[in-house]
C-alpha cells in the first residue's frame, strides 16, 4: 500500500514553479475545455484539487461565470490566492469527498491530476454528482492504469512506472463508478502537451520533483535516474521538442 501524498508537506514548494503552465499549454487545454463544456457559458464551474490555481482563473475567463477552487492543501491554497486571484474565483478549504458547495451549483467540474489522490472515490463520485447541475459535465485528466502513455521519464526511472500503474485507477473501474452515479461517458480526448523545447531543459525541471510519484522512490533510484538522464542529455539522441499524450475523460449528467 503506497503512502498517501501530502501537498502541504514537500509538493508545494516547487509545483508551481516545476508545473508552470506555458500560454501554448494554456491555450492547448482551453481549447479541450471549451471543446468538451457542452455550452459556451456563462456558467459557474468547480476546479476539484485547485491546487496553486494553475486553471481556476482560466475556466472562469473561459466560461465567464463564478469559479470554485476547492483544495485540501493549505499551503497549495495559500499560493493560489496569492498567484492566481481572479475576481470571479473563489479558493475553499476542502476535499472531493465533501465538497462544500450547494447541490446543483456548479455546470462543469474539472479534475486536473487529481482524481487519483481521492481516497474515497465512491464518495468523491457521489459528491461531484451531487453538486453538479443537469446537464452538468466532468472532465477528469488522468492517467488510467489500463491505458498507460510511455512516458519518456519512466525510461529513466523505471520504478516510477509500476508505482503509477498502482496509483492510477484503471478507465473501467472511473466509467463504472461514474455510470452508478447516473452519468454517461462522452468522450475521451487525448491532448498533446509539450513537456519542453529539448531533454536538458526537461530535465531541469524534473529535478525539481514536482511529480508526486517521486515521493514513493528511494533517494538511490532517483539518484540512479538522473545519472540515466544525464548519459542520454550528453548523448544527444533524444531530440526535441518532447511531448506525451494525456487522456481527458469526459462524462456528461443527464438533463432535467
Ligand atoms: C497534481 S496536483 C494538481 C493541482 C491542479 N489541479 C493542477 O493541475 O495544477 C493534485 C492536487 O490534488 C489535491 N488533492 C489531494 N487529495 C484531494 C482530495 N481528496 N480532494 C481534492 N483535492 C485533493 C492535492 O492537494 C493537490 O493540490
Amino acid at each position: 500500500m503506497l503512502k498517501r501524498v501530502d501537498y502541504d508537506v514537500q509538493q508545494y514548494q516547487v509545483y508551481s514553479t516545476a508545473r508552470a503552465l506555458s500560454a501554448e499549454m494554456a491555450q492547448v487545454w482551453s481549447s479541450a475545455f471549451a471543446r468538451w463544456a457542452g455550452t459556451p457559458g456563462p456558467f459557474a464551474a468547480l476546479d476539484l484539487g485547485s491546487g496553486t490555481g494553475r486553471f481556476t482563473p482560466i475556466l472562469a475567463d473561459l466560461f465567464g461565470g463564478l469559479v470554485y477552487g476547492v483544495e485540501p492543501s493549505e499551503r497549495m491554497r495559500r499560493q493560489a490566492e496569492q498567484t492566481a486571484a481572479h475576481p470571479s474565483v473563489r479558493y475553499l478549504a476542502g476535499r472531493a469527498e465533501a465538497v462544500p458547495l450547494p447541490d446543483a451549483s456548479c455546470r462543469l467540474v474539472l479534475m486536473f491530476l487529481t482524481f487519483h489522490h481521492f481516497t474515497d472515490r465512491p464518495a468523491a463520485v457521489a459528491e461531484i454528482r451531487r453538486v453538479l447541475q443537469p446537464g452538468g459535465r466532468v472532465l477528469i485528466r488522468s492517467a488510467f492504469s489500463d491505458r498507460m502513455p510511455e512516458l519518456l521519464w519512466h525510461r529513466f526511472f523505471p520504478r516510477a512506472r509500476v508505482i503509477e500503474q498502482q496509483v492510477f485507477p484503471a478507465l473501467e473501474d472511473v466509467t463504472r463508478l461514474f455510470e452508478a452515479a447516473g452519468m454517461t461517458v462522452l468522450g475521451i480526448d487525448r491532448v498533446q502537451e509539450t513537456l519542453g523545447p529539448d531533454l536538458a531543459t526537461y530535465a531541469k525541471r524534473l529535478r525539481m520533483r514536482a511529480i508526486s510519484t517521486f515521493e514513493h522512490l528511494s533517494e538511490e533510484e532517483i539518484r540512479l535516474g538522473f545519472a540515466a538522464l544525464d548519459e542520454a542529455i550528453a548523448a544527444g539522441d533524444i531530440p526535441g521538442p518532447l511531448t506525451a499524450d494525456s487522456d481527458l475523460l469526459v462524462l456528461g449528467a443527464p438533463p432535467a
